[in-house]
């Protein structure tokens, strides 16, 4: 009921997000899908007065001496030292500074990917996000392999590497982490507590195994702007999902922004049953008000701009 009445302030919303002058819906093509580039630009520039995904996206080594002290963001009570091993992780510059891609690709983890053909065309994106380490190898035909940026929430290191306590986990890690080549590795470890030994082990694997890949770990201001942009849009999201806030990110990079493996819903269109996540065997949580978000009005607000235009979300099978 809740949901529905903010989808019912979502009408406002729209019109909020489209600003003036921009028609509302352009006639689909015969493909079903056009995309709107002054949507696209309009967005890229309302987001930009939250957050610049360029800085945001990472905290850099000159914000932070070892040693220093740190307040959770989604927990301001508890704090965390900034370690040696994560000081010496963190970049430089911006791992996203400079970037701009015609076409990307955000892939979510729902079960909607299976048997969905889609590998080819996602790879085929000039940048491709992915999110939570999501296994690829046995999947590829469906999800593709080519990854530029993978997010890892700690908590992934506990539900799928065993916390990184027996020597087998951790190779399997260390293998997956291998695969990422030069890519980025975006672990936001600063929004509660909980995961610092798991980050801890993380880095320090990184370091000893001299991975190449190019960590990230976002800025304490991201997750709140990323909310005040979607709130302003009176779009009430308490905590936006990894992947909601992928998209917000690749609208500073991306021209024509492509999602796939979006569908919090446990039955497809034809009513057949959709695992949670395409790899594993994980239940829907968040019916329950334990999960801390709301993926089906996420759902629908990006549904909202795939109509527009300004994204194409893709749920069903790639021909
Ligand atoms: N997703 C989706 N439908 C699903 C599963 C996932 O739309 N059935 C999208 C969500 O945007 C989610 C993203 O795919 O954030 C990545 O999935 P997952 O790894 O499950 O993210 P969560 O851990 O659920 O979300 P978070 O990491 O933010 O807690």
């Amino acid at each position: 009921e809740h949901e529905e009445a903010q989808l019912g302030l979502m009408v406002n919303g729209s019109e909020k997000i489209l600003g003036k002058g921009v028609p509302a819906f352009l006639p689909p093509k015969a493909g079903g899908w056009t995309l709107n580039s002054s949507l696209v630009l309009m967005i890229r520039k309302d987001i930009l007065r939250f957050l610049d995904a360029e800085r945001d996206v990472s905290v850099l080594k000159s914000s932070f001496k070892p040693g220093d002290v740190i307040h959770y963001v989604l927990d301001q009570r508890r704090t965390l030292s900034i370690s040696q091993s994560l000081h010496s992780l963190l970049p430089d510059v911006s791992p996203m500074k400079n970037r701009r891609f015609k076409t990307c690709a955000v892939v979510g983890n729902s079960g909607i990917l299976l048997k969905s053909g889609c590998g080819k065309e996602i790879d085929n994106h000039n940048f491709v996000i992915r999110c939570n380490l999501a296994p690829l190898v046995e999947f590829s035909e469906d999800v593709g392999l080519q990854s530029d940026f993978t997010t890892m929430n700690p908590s992934v290191i506990q539900r799928a590497f065993g916390g990184l306590k027996n020597e087998s986990d951790r190779v399997r890690f260390v293998q997956r982490l291998t695969m990422l080549n030069e890519s980025v590795l975006w672990i936001p470890a600063f929004m509660v507590k909980g995961g610092e030994q798991h980050v801890e082990r993380v880095n320090e694997l990184i370091l000893k195994n001299k991975l190449k890949l190019r960590t990230a770990y976002p800025s304490l201001r991201l997750i709140h702007a990323v909310r005040g942009y979607w709130l302003t849009n009176k779009i009430n999201i308490k905590r936006p999902s990894t992947g909601l806030l992928m998209y917000t990110l690749a609208t500073r990079f991306c021209d024509e922004i492509h999602l796939y493996g979006f569908w919090p819903f446990p039955k497809d269109s034809k009513g057949n049953a959709v695992k949670y996540h395409y790899y594993d065997a994980l239940k829907y949580r968040y019916f329950s008000n334990a999960s801390p978000h709301k993926m089906p009005l996420e759902f629908n607000t990006l549904k909202m701009l795939h109509h527009k235009g300004a994204l194409k979300l893709t749920t069903s099978k790639c021909t």
